[in-house]
């Protein structure tokens, strides 16, 4: 019997209300990404990354079954490894067999994804140790002193590093450099807007779906009455910061009340949810450089969409 070691530091209701309220009252309106993954959100996103249009997780899954070797042979088997983001754990296990963990520290903000992702790899691979860590690292990790020490591999695949602004992606990487460490990081690269477009904005909706669900969980747990028949999902590419933006536009003039607050909106009117920056590989290197970390390898598709980046600290 080898259940993973759960660990829940998960944001309280009380600091989900409180960014709410301060988001909505800021200009430009605006709500962080990370709340997109309740239960529900992450059932969405999982969905969103079958769409033919988002060619992210299928090109990064395809590099792993390609250069899982290679990436093993380069990042050092034995390894602590720590995975940022880690979903529902598809990419994980693509890479078990090749780094050979001597342990596996996995760290979501999403406590349903985390519980059933952990609970499936442990049954999977006995053998291996496995904690799971509920928390929101956006502000930098803190890792309890129940996890593992020794040398790690942090991994921070799904260029889940595009939803920090390049300053914010600093301070949060400088930090893990630990000396001996290792980062694999997987980055999305700047490609054809229209590409980049259809990509956040499918013609199924589900992306909308997804943006959308963020004022449904809003509703849910935080006693508001935002009617989503009159908002609409937007996606657009700012040339000038190389990131997609996804934003909520109210369709009509309307008041919302969240938690007591009431909030006055325009038509037309924008609350900003994601953004998530592009890069080309060596402005990717030469950020990482910054925050304490030097380039390793390259691995990248043919049509050069998406790159795994390996440092070392
Ligand atoms: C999970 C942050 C990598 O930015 O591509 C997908 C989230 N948002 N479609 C991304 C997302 C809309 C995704 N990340």
């Amino acid at each position: 019997m080898n259940a993973p070691v759960f660990v829940d530091l998960a944001p309280a209701t009380a600091s989900f209300e409180a960014e709410v309220l301060a988001g909505l009252t800021a200009r430009p309106r605006a709500l962080s990404p990370k709340w997109f993954y309740d239960a529900l959100g992450s059932k969405l996103f999982e969905a969103i990354t079958l769409l033919p249009e988002y060619y992210p997780t299928r090109t990064e899954l395809a590099l792993f079954d390609a250069h899982a070797d290679a990436i093993g042979a380069a990042a050092g088997r034995g390894r602590v490894l720590l995975e940022l983001g880690s979903g529902a754990g598809e990419k994980v296990r693509r890479l078990l067999p090749a780094l050979a963990p001597s342990a596996y520290i996995a760290v979501d903000v999403s406590r349903d994804a985390l519980q059933a992702a952990t609970a499936g790899l442990s049954a999977e691979r006995p053998d291996l140790p496995v904690y799971a860590l509920c928390q929101d690292f956006a502000a930098g990790l803190s890792l309890p002193p129940q996890m593992p020490t020794g040398a790690r591999l942090v991994f921070y695949p799904g260029s889940s590093i595009g939803n920090f602004a390049p300053d914010d992606a600093v301070r949060l990487l400088a930090p893990l450099a630990r000396s001996g460490d290792a980062l694999l990081i997987g980055v999305d690269l700047v490609k054809a807007p229209a590409t980049l477009v259809a990509a956040y904005d499918d013609p199924t909706g589900v992306t909308a779906a997804f943006d959308l669900n963020l004022l449904a969980r809003i509703n849910r747990e935080l006693h508001a009455d935002f009617d989503l028949r009159r908002w609409r999902h937007v996606a657009v590419w700012n040339d000038a910061a190389r990131r997609i933006e996804m934003h909520l536009e109210a369709q009509a003039t309307q008041t919302v009340t969240v938690a007591g607050h009431v909030f006055a909106f325009e038509a037309g009117e924008r609350i900003h949810t994601e953004s998530s920056y592009k890069y080309d590989p060596a402005g990717f290197v030469a950020l990482a450089a910054r925050a304490g970390w030097r380039h390793r390898g390259t691995w990248t598709d043919v049509d050069s969409a998406f790159a795994e980046l390996l440092f070392v600290a």
